[in-house]
């Protein structure tokens, strides 16, 4: 293939032999994370333990996190604009969750009781959530899923769940659009899928499931999916389909509860019978949690005797109690919420704009503090359809151009804000991503 202009570094290329290219830079950047990725690859199939963090041709390796900065092992800086998928909102070192998180240390782990912290972040959970009544404690927002799930199950003595393709609810609860070669390691509960945001499509497939259907389980927002915001009206009549037919609406809000001061459901009025947690939600610890109509959950009173057992080892671990729980008291206020979600609004919105100025196509994707970028696609995506067709390597091209140029990003174009970032930050992502708009024109025509 013959590039236009010389080869390295350069505009206009086809879009291959960008990719290609853009790899070749990174490998000869980034020579230690390779010798890292070969030693982890020793003891961890593909030297990994986490799917999402792998991408080729070998993912960095971060030595240090600093607010909302990261170095990795060959010495580069970064801001860090994934954020741990939205569980970073409080960047790496927030002064509050680490004094929380060492005052705990000092007074011991593993206590293998109950402790006030956990006290601490269910109230405030309640108090930020007035659809959530009672609330349990989990390890991630896997558990979360399938917790909120069973409970439904047990609640209404029905089997099914309709869950919407291109959805992700947890390692063992994922419907991508693309089936993926090896396919998925889902728990076999009976699954109905729906189109998102199709609402007659949807709507069907509720009344000829009604009477098998435990829970409709839906993100408000599509995160991993690639940030596609579900329609208002689509979630209203969600709510009011499963009134009708007695099924628990259960919204994952794993990522999105950060997008208000209650969550994406505040914002768009709805209240669900459960609503899942995780992600920020234990200050940047290994949490989850769900929750919801006192109805339901009260099968978890041990004082009942026909109480559901729901174990867990470290459901209530009191480091992740403590920062969580300091966290949304003293740190993600509710007018910290406002303030980070409108920073999104703005940088989102700024980001359009370098996209419409360049006449590129492209679009990124989004509500408040998260957003996503989508190369190659016109309008904001009302459903995973509208961007299956993307080429993986023009997003390829976007992450390594963002990596070169000091900026943190999920190669699949996601991007979220922490509280430890900048107006300065901001700029320095601007700037390049107006320089990947410029050098990249050829292939975003
Ligand atoms: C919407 C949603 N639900 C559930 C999960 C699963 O959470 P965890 O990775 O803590 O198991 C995720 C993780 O990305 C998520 O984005």
């Amino acid at each position: 293939m013959v590039a236009a202009g010389p080869s390295v570094g350069l505009p206009n290329v086809d879009l291959a032999s960008a990719a290609s290219e853009a790899a070749a830079l990174y490998t000869e950047a980034n020579p230690n994370s390779l010798a890292r990725h070969r030693a982890a690859a020793e003891s961890m199939p593909g030297g990994n333990t986490r799917t999402v963090l792998f991408f080729a041709p070998y993912p960095l390796c971060f030595v240090r996190g600093d607010g909302a900065r990261l170095w990795d092992v060959d010495g580069h800086e970064y801001v860090d604009f994934l954020g741990e998928y939205t569980a970073g909102l409080y960047g790496h070192s927030h002064p509050v969750i680490t004094e929380a998180i060492q005052r705990a240390l000092a007074d011991g782990i593993a206590l293998g009781g109950h402790t006030p912290h956990e006290i601490a972040l269910a109230a405030a959970v309640k108090r930020r959530f007035p659809s959530v009544d009672l609330m349990r404690f989990c390890n991630s927002g896997t558990e979360a899923n399938l917790l909120a799930i069973s409970a439904a199950r047990l609640f209404t003595r029905r089997d099914k769940i309709l869950a919407f393709a291109g959805g992700y609810h947890g390692s063992v609860l994922s419907f991508p659009f693309t089936a993926p070669p090896g396919g998925t390691i889902n728990v076999p509960f009976p699954v109905v899928l729906a189109p998102y945001n199709d609402l007659a499509a949807t709507e069907a497939l509720i009344a000829a499931n009604a009477k098998d259907l435990a829970a409709v389980i839906i993100e408000p927002m599509m995160g991993g999916g690639g940030c596609i915001q579900a329609a208002p009206e689509f979630l209203a009549a969600l709510r009011q389909a499963c009134d009708r037919h007695g099924i628990v609406l259960v919204f994952d809000e794993v990522m999105t509860s950060r997008l208000s001061p209650g969550g994406l459901q505040q914002v768009r009025g709805i209240r669900p019978d459960l609503t899942s947690f995780g992600k920020y939600l234990g200050g940047g610890l290994p949490t989850g949690a769900f929750g919801g109509r006192a109805a339901i959950m009260e099968r978890f009173d041990p004082r009942r005797p026909d109480a559901v057992a729901h174990a867990g080892t470290f459901n209530n671990n009191v480091l992740t109690m403590a920062a969580g729980a300091a966290g949304l008291t003293r740190v993600y206020t509710p007018e910290a919420a406002v303030a980070l979600n409108r920073s999104g609004d703005a940088l989102r919105q700024r980001l359009n704009e370098l996209i419409r100025r360049r006449g590129a196509k492209a679009v990124v994707s989004g509500y408040g503090s998260m957003m996503n970028l989508h190369p190659g696609v016109a309008a904001p995506p009302a459903s995973p359809a509208d961007i299956a067709k993307v080429p993986t390597a023009l997003r390829d091209v976007f992450h390594f151009d963002m990596l070169a140029r000091g900026i943190h990003v999920a190669r699949r174009g996601m991007i979220n804000l922490s509280l430890p970032m900048t107006e300065q930050d901001f700029d320095k992502l601007a700037g390049a991503f107006d320089e990947f708009l410029s050098a990249r024109a050829g292939l975003l025509a």
